[in-house]
């Protein structure tokens, strides 16, 4: 088709939604310019916009229907005995053994509340190492790979903002020793930044401001990507999903695999119990009977703080973005259309006049899907309560609650707390952080304690 004729059915696309304005710059830009605008406009879906905005901006109808809302009590890892917990490592370490376990790591995200330009893995958290967000997850697949015997593939899910930034970030590092075959890199889907009238912003004269379409994007990405394929291919049937905001995550846990294998549901999750009741995260549920997610900001006052014969509040059970799917559930669900959320946030964008803007203020809405929607899809989910102090250390925030200066401390205190379990006594580490590379150990075992004692004359004490 000519080019002229191309554009004229952008414009008119654009026209019958009220979105003319993104062609305000056309006349101004070069021929390249005029082309990839004409592109990126055709490859909006408008109507669909505009329903969202209608739904979700001007009538804020996110959810009507009256639903029923039960507790998923998940099972804490202490309730098993001895026996069951070491049945349940074991058989874990059987299927990371035959190599039906990937790692499924979502990197999407933009980390606004951090303030990091550029991807959150590549965040160094300030432990004495200076070993960034994806080199501890990386070292962990490593050793976890190296103790079964067995590949562990790593599927990373970027978006188009940070996927040349962080693929650069781990070639740079050699892929921290991991070989470069066994990680698959891939692209989540964006969706189209509005304003309050439901109009695109411009992110400049020649392109329309779209943002990652949420983690719950993950999903049709992973089959689109051929990702899910490429799963198949190596004989995977356990994907452990996780986010790349946490220091502490045991990527691909041996107890979790074998605990979601022996529950034998399509989905499995590891919560936390809540740190008081009035912790604003989001708690396991079962929502008309099908696993779920509930927000703090959806809980009645009696939800929160109803407890149960046992002493536990019924909903206690935070979601800490570490499930276990099955490869055959995500093969018939990936494609599922799944709800879009809204998210106020402050995004810089061209005015009319041609400026770049940079708010002070939330002036911009973007249309997310969230990952735990797929869940009732599952039908059944198995919940496993582990310990917080170590397991959890998230960097959401630049400073305070879930920093990386909280996050740094929290994994500290745990090597610092592995040590004295292998034998090295309190006084003996006064004074002196710990730091035990998950090379050495990948989570708590095999301490070296000769070689912690052999550094005793050092503020740090560094186990790799
Ligand atoms: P968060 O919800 O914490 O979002 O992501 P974020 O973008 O990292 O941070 P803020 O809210 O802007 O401060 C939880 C996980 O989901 C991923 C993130 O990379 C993180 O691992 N994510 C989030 C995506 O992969 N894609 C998205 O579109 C959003």
């Amino acid at each position: 088709m000519p080019d002229n004729a191309k554009l004229k059915q952008a414009l008119d696309a654009a026209a019958r939604y009220g979105q003319e304005h993104l062609f305000k710059f056309h006349d101004e830009l070069d021929s390249a310019g005029q082309e990839a605008l004409v592109e990126q406009v055709m490859s909006v879906d408008f109507a669909q916009i505009e329903t969202l905005h209608r739904d979700l901006v001007r009538n804020h109808s996110a959810s009507a229907a009256r639903e029923s809302i039960e507790p998923l009590r998940a099972r804490a890892w202490e309730d098993f005995s001895l026996s069951e917990r070491a049945a349940l490592a074991n058989q874990g370490m059987r299927i990371l053994r035959e190599g039906k376990v990937a790692a499924f790591l979502v990197a999407g995200g933009q980390g606004t509340r951090l303030g990091h330009n550029g991807p959150k893995g590549v965040f160094d958290i300030g432990l004495p190492s200076r070993k960034s967000l994806f080199q501890l997850q990386a070292e962990r697949i490593l050793r976890l790979s190296r103790q079964a015997g067995k590949t562990i593939p790593w599927y990373i899910m970027t978006s188009r903002e940070n996927h040349a930034e962080t693929t650069g970030f781990f070639k740079e590092r050699r892929f921290f020793g991991l070989s470069e075959r066994d990680i698959f890199f891939f692209k989540q889907g964006e969706m189209p930044v509005v304003d309050a009238d439901g109009k695109i912003l411009l992110a400049s004269k020649g392109r329309l401001s779209m943002g990652p379409n949420g983690n719950g994007g993950c999903f049709l990405a992973l089959a689109k990507s051929g990702a899910l394929e490429d799963m198949k291919r190596r004989g995977i049937e356990h994907v452990f999903f996780y986010s790349v905001d946490n220091a502490l995550v045991r990527v691909c846990d041996p107890r979790f695999v074998g605990f979601a294998a022996q529950m034998g549901m399509p989905a499995a999750s590891k919560a936390v119990v809540k740190v008081q009741p009035e912790e604003k995260v989001g708690v396991l549920c079962l929502r008309n009977g099908k696993p779920s997610v509930i927000e703090y900001s959806e809980m009645t006052e009696e939800m929160i703080y109803s407890k149960t014969a046992d002493g536990r509040y019924l909903y206690d059970s935070a979601n800490i973005a570490m499930h276990i799917f099955t490869r055959a559930f995500l093969e018939s669900h990936a494609g599922a259309s799944l709800p879009f959320h809204l998210a106020h946030k402050k995004i810089a964008y061209t005015s009319p006049s041609g400026e770049t803007v940079t708010p002070t203020l939330p002036n911009a809405y973007k249309f997310e899907l969230f990952m735990f929607d797929l869940f009732p899809m599952a039908g059944a989910m198995a919940g496993l309560l582990v310990s917080r102090e170590e397991e959890f250390a998230p960097v959401k925030n630049k400073d305070g609650v879930d920093s990386p200066a909280s996050a740094r401390n929290l994994l500290l205190e745990l090597h610092h707390k592995w040590a004295v379990a292998a034998g090295v006594s309190e006084e003996e580490l006064r004074g002196k952080l710990v730091e035990i590379s998950p090379l050495a150990s990948y989570a708590g075992e095999g301490i070296n304690t000769a070689l912690i004692r052999s550094q005793l004359g050092n503020p740090i004490i560094h186990v790799s």
